[in-house]
C-alpha cells in the first residue's frame, strides 16, 4: 500500500476544498467529467452515480495507470483514458469517486430486450455469486454492483470482455475474471442476462418515454 502523500492544492481546488461534497476537487473538474458521464444528448460514457466509491477509485485508477484506457481499438475507454490526464492526485481522484458515489442512481429508459427468463437463469448460475442474487456487488471479492449502470453499458461491457476491448492488461486482475467468467456465453446470452438485469434487479424504476403508461 505505501504511504499516502500529501498532494499539493491547485489553485482552482483551493476554492472548493472546504466544500463537504466536492471533497479535494474543483466544480471545474467535475464539469468536464460530466460532459461524457450525464444523461445529456451528447453523452458518450456511462452514468456513474451511485457506483460504490471503493469501485469507482478502483477503475480511475485503472485508468491512471493505464491498466485500462490504453487499447486502441477500445475508442470510448481510450477518450477515457485522455480524460484522466486531468486528475493530477490520487487525493483528487478519491474526491471524485467520493463526488459520485454519493450521488443518487439514476433512473434511464430501459433499451436492451431479450428473453428474461433465460437471461434470469444463467445470471443465477453465472454470474450470483460474484454479483450478488440482488446484483448488489461484493466489494469483498471486488466485484461491482451491476444493479445501478444503465442497461446499454452493461451490454456494451460484457462484448467488450468478451471480444478482447477491455481487461486486456496483464495487470488488470479484477478485468480477467471478469473476462473468465462470460467463458462460453454467446451474445445472445448477454442480452438475455442484461434485459434480466435491467428490469428485475436495477435498484432505480424504468424512465418511461413522454407519453408512455406507466406500468
Ligand atoms: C471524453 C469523454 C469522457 C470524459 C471527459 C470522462 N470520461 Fe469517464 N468514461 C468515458 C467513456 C466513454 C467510458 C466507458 C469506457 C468503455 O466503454 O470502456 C468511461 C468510463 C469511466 C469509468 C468506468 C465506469 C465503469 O463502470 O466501468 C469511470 C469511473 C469514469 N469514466 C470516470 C470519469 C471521471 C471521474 C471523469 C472526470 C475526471 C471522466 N470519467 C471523464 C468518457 C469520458
Ligand atoms: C468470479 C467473479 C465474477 C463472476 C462469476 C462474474 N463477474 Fe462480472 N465482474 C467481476 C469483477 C471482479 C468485475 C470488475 C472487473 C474490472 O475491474 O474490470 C466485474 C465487472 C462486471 C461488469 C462491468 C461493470 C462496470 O461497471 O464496468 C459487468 C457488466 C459484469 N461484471 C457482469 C457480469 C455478468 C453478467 C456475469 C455473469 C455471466 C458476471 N459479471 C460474472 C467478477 C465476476
Amino acid at each position: 500500500m505505501g504511504c499516502v502523500q500529501v498532494p499539493k492544492v491547485p489553485s482552482e481546488v483551493e476554492s472548493t476544498f472546504a466544500s463537504p461534497t466536492l471533497g479535494q476537487v474543483g466544480k471545474a473538474t467535475i464539469d468536464a467529467c460530466m460532459v461524457c458521464h450525464s444523461t445529456r444528448e451528447m453523452q458518450r460514457g456511462p452514468v456513474l452515480d451511485g457506483l460504490p466509491e471503493w469501485y469507482l477509485t478502483e477503475q480511475l485508477r485503472n485508468f491512471k495507470s493505464g491498466h485500462r484506457g490504453k487499447n486502441p481499438s477500445n475508442r470510448s475507454e481510450a477518450l477515457m483514458g485522455a480524460a484522466m490526464a486531468k486528475v493530477e492526485t490520487e487525493a483528487q481522484l478519491s474526491a471524485l469517486a467520493r463526488h459520485f458515489a454519493e450521488r443518487k442512481p439514476q433512473s434511464y429508459i430501459r433499451v436492451v430486450r431479450g428473453n428474461i427468463d433465460i437471461g434470469r437463469a444463467h445470471y443465477a448460475t453465472r454470474c450470483a455469486s460474484c454479483h450478488g442474487a440482488k446484483g448488489e456487488g461484493k466489494p469483498e471479492i471486488k466485484s461491482p454492483p451491476v444493479n445501478v449502470q444503465e442497461d446499454w453499458f452493461l451490454l456494451d461491457q460484457l462484448r467488450k470482455y468478451a471480444n478482447g476491448q477491455r481487461s486486456v492488461h496483464p495487470g488488470d486482475a479484477g478485468g480477467l475474471v471478469m473476462k473468465a467468467a462470460l467463458a462460453g456465453l454467446t451474445p445472445g446470452d448477454f442480452q438475455n442476462m442484461t434485459a434480466y438485469i435491467a428490469r428485475d434487479l436495477t435498484v432505480t424504476p424504468p424512465l418511461q418515454k413522454a407519453g408512455s403508461p406507466k406500468k
